[in-house]
């Protein structure tokens, strides 16, 4: 018989070596690797909805189509971003930085769907009473929920048997430890484990199961990357804690889009979903200061309105300093190079500090119109007008190019009270010519970049 085995693996792609490296030699991550060890060589297979079954191959044409069951939990902005609701069956995992709200949005889950389905609450970092305590907060008292304080994976699985449940959640997985496993809870091996086991499990008996697991330092979630397949959805839990709105993002889904976000706003009776959240984005704004320019990004099927700022001050360091919250650093940079280029105006003397107000990330190539205008307004210390909004993406030759579902964004720039909305002139031309689309009022063209200084321009002699 073979004694235990110690391998090293990657925590962020997995590659293995008989030897603790400090660089990854597959993916390149530095100081990634943690010691697993193997009390047998039995090897859990890959994908656990699979499973080594044993199974014939079948003819594909006759397979039926499984219809998936979904059951909306009545959280809008939830059932948003899950494409509709919880899918009976599948297995989703949530990922969050501590603190910024998993278990008060499970509780809540619990409320609203624990009447009429069995849930198993499984807490590995909260007592009973802790969560009792939070769902009396909460104002849920659901009647068919069970609460199970335990950490141990069989156990656990022994009580799910007896229980029964429609939904099982387990908060969280890195708190999980298998008899079957030497290392420690949150290790790698204990994840990846623990994890499989479970989802066998629930596919086998057609239970929905809901993951909580931890966020590491770099933001990524926590544990062996194989989590991140394994399940059928993930959703990443963001938001600043200092501020009281929340965003639950899907970086993979099954089921539905990947491209929703959920909005909700943090409170002491828990989260309430945001219908509105351009609105709440645009709360506050200040009015005549420059560096301020709002931009509509489209999150999935929704666009949202944002402000995004820039603050760009004279230094006398020879290497002047860049910071860029909520976009891209190298995009930020190329824009900058596209000014430098095209306008003549200079960065390289000047400290640049970009951020979009409210913690939201933007990732939109249409955002690019704003940031320029964003950042020219500060560099000549002229505002934009607050009933100005921008969209468009930046070529490097500083022409402005089509942004998708340019109408769509109009209408909500318009719902929101913008009424000097400037888009790429191509694309407008383009809608007035070929598909007869008559230009919106209020809606003017911008051919590149130059067009960007005018409006800027305009604004300072219409205040003279
Ligand atoms: N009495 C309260 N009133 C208002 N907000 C509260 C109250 N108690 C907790 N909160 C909010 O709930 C948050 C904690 O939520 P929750 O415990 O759901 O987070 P979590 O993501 O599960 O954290 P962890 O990773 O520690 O499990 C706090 O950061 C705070 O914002
Ligand atoms: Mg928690």
């Amino acid at each position: 018989m073979k004694g235990p085995k110690t391998v090293y693996t990657c925590t962020e792609c997995d590659y293995q070596s008989p030897k603790w490296l400090g660089k990854c030699p597959s993916c390149g991550a530095w100081n990634s690797f943690e010691e697993e060890t193997y009390t047998d060589t039995k090897v859990s297979p890959a994908s656990p909805a699979a499973g080594a079954s044993g199974e014939k191959a079948v003819l594909f044409r006759v397979l039926d189509i499984p219809e998936y069951m979904r059951c909306p939990t009545g959280i809008s902005e939830l059932d948003r971003v899950l494409g509709g609701g919880l899918v009976v069956g599948s297995a989703i995992l949530l990922a969050g930085e501590p603190g910024i709200g998993k278990s008060t949005l499970l509780m809540q889950l619990c409320g609203r769907l624990g009447d009429e389905s069995k849930i198993m609450y499984v807490s590995g970092e909260e007592s009973r009473s802790q969560l009792k305590l939070r769902a009396n907060r909460l104002g849920v008292d659901p009647s068919q929920m069970y609460v199970h304080s335990e950490v141990l994976l069989e156990n656990i699985l022994k009580e799910y048997e007896s229980v029964a449940p429609d939904i099982i959640i387990i908060d969280s997985i890195q708190t999980l430890v298998s008899q079957s496993i030497t290392s420690g809870a949150g290790s790698v091996t204990q994840v990846r484990e623990c994890a499989n086991r479970l989802i066998a499990r629930i596919k086998a008996d057609g239970t929905s199961l809901i993951i909580v697991g931890h966020v590491n330092k770099e933001g990524g979630i926590a544990g062996p990357k194989v989590l991140e397949h394994m399940v059928d959805a993930v959703l990443s839990f963001e938001g600043e804690r200092s501020q009281t709105h929340r965003i639950v993002r899907a970086i993979k889904n099954r089921f539905g889009s990947t491209n929703e976000i959920g909005v909700f706003d943090m409170t002491g009776e828990g989260l309430i979903p945001v219908d509105n959240p351009s609105a709440m984005l645009l709360e506050g704004r200040p009015e005549g200061i420059s560096g301020s320019c709002a931009v509509c990004i489209m999150e999935g099927t929704r666009p949202i309105i944002a402000e995004v700022q820039a603050l760009v001050t004279p230094t006398s360091y020879p290497a002047p300093r860049r910071t860029a919250d909520g976009i891209d650093y190298n995009r930020m940079c190329l824009i900058l190079a596209v000014i430098e280029k095209r306008l003549g105006l200079r960065f390289s003397s000047c400290d640049v500090f970009m951020n979009v107000v409210g913690g939201m990330k933007i990732d939109d190539p249409a955002a690019d119109a704003a940031i320029i205008l964003a950042l020219i307004s500060s560099m000549k210390d002229i505002p934009v007008p607050n009933e100005l909004i921008a969209m468009g993406e930046i070529g490097l030759a500083g022409e402005f190019r089509a942004v998708p579902s340019v109408h769509q964004r109009i209408s909500e720039a318009k719902r929101l009270g913008f009424t000097q909305i400037a888009v790429p002139l191509g694309q407008m031309k383009r809608d007035a010519e070929k598909n007869g689309i008559k230009t919106p009022e209020g809606v003017s063209g911008m051919r590149g970049i130059y067009d960007a200084l005018r409006i800027l321009a305009q604004t300072q002699k219409s205040e003279e």
